[in-house]
């Protein structure tokens, strides 16, 4: 049976037909120098130690962390992001631990700084790791209420100390109104004009934080799952996650920040379009758990799983990520 003779002008798959044509055309691509490494220290003896949700993250002790900070920087990675899971008995109602200028996230700074010269530091300003409730914040004790102005002197002297310790970039995770000004007043009053705010401006309260809260010991408050909502963002709410954006920038942030990634590509993307700084994305902890846990069962292919999942966030808009996936994916695109 001869077919009708069919006649297209326009064949996109003319572009896809060999290796190099698709090489050629490619719009997006992912470097090491996109990411940044999400990395936890404790302060234990104990080397390594596994989170169970996380497969193949640990928690570092500061000798370990260092090791492991030589290694992605000579991988290409330009930065890591700092997350502390201390002691128990270290946290309090008032998170007094937070601005211990010889607490354990200043001395990891600080060895970091001293040992692989070059690579960033990026510490997060949030009181959860140091916080005997699990919040971001300070509580009112009587209703608990998360109280905002309180909370916003705290993090302003967090993150002076952080900057001290030798931090290039400082990361409020809290989403307290008005904390990106405080902290740019506070670290110009304390001379440290060249310190960074990498501000989580669109941090939406996720289901996707759970195996993050793990490692740091956060997940619990009162025997009860933390609940976030009166002060992260609302996930069906995208004009108000845009004026969040506008709001850091505002108050003088110099990259912002979206999280989760994955499931918030739209926000990222008209994000891109508002503003001309640069933009973060985090890809949490539980985007990162399932791709693992589907790939444990045989349901997915581990590395092309992750690396679509990244460059989908690239493409999105972000110019920089990060991920748990850091390391794997740089050690893999200096082996291709
Ligand atoms: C809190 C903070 C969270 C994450 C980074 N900083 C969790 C939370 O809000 O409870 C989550 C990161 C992840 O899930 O990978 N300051």
């Amino acid at each position: 049976m001869g077919r009708e003779p069919f006649f297209s002008p326009r064949r996109p798959r003319r572009n896809r037909q060999n290796a190099s044509l698709r090489a050629l055309v490619q719009e997006t691509h992912l470097t090491a120098s996109d990411l940044i490494a999400p990395l936890f220290v404790h302060d234990g003896d104990g080397l390594r130690v596994p989170i169970s949700s996380m497969p193949g993250v640990f928690r570092f002790n500061i000798k370990e962390l260092v090791q492991e900070c030589k290694t992605l920087f000579e991988l290409g990675i330009p930065a890591v992001a700092l997350f502390p899971s201390i002691n128990p008995s270290l946290k309090d109602a008032h998170a007094n631990e937070a601005f211990n200028p010889r607490g354990l996230i200043p001395r990891a700074v600080a060895a970091i700084k001293e040992q692989v010269a070059g690579l960033l530091v990026i510490t997060d300003v949030a009181l959860d790791p140091y916080t005997d409730h699990g919040h971001d914040g300070l509580v009112n004790p009587k209703n608990g209420e998360v109280l905002n102005d309180e909370t916003v002197d705290v993090l302003a002297a967090m993150a002076v100390v952080l900057a001290e310790s030798g931090a290039d970039l400082v990361a409020p995770s809290d989403m307290m109104d008005g904390r990106v000004r405080a902290i740019r007043k506070a670290l110009d009053q304390a001379s440290y004009t060249s310190t960074g705010i990498l501000a989580y401006s669109i941090k939406f309260a996720s289901s996707y934080y759970g195996p993050f809260r793990e490692a740091v010991g956060s997940q619990l408050s009162a025997g009860k799952y933390l609940d976030k909502k009166t002060y992260q963002l609302n996930p069906a709410n995208r004009r108000e996650a845009l004026l969040e954006g506008a709001l850091d920038e505002e108050e003088g942030a110099d990259i912002l920040m979206v999280k989760p990634a994955g499931p918030y590509l739209d926000i990222i993307r008209e994000l891109r379009n508002q503003t001309c700084l640069p933009i973060a994305a985090y890809q949490v902890s539980g985007e990162y758990a399932q791709v693992c846990a589907a790939a444990e069962k045989g349901w997915l292919n581990l590395e092309s799983t992750r690396d679509e999942s990244l460059l989908a966030i690239k493409r999105a808009g972000a110019d920089m990520i990060l991920t748990y996936f850091a390391r794997d994916v740089a050690t893999a695109l200096a082996q291709a």
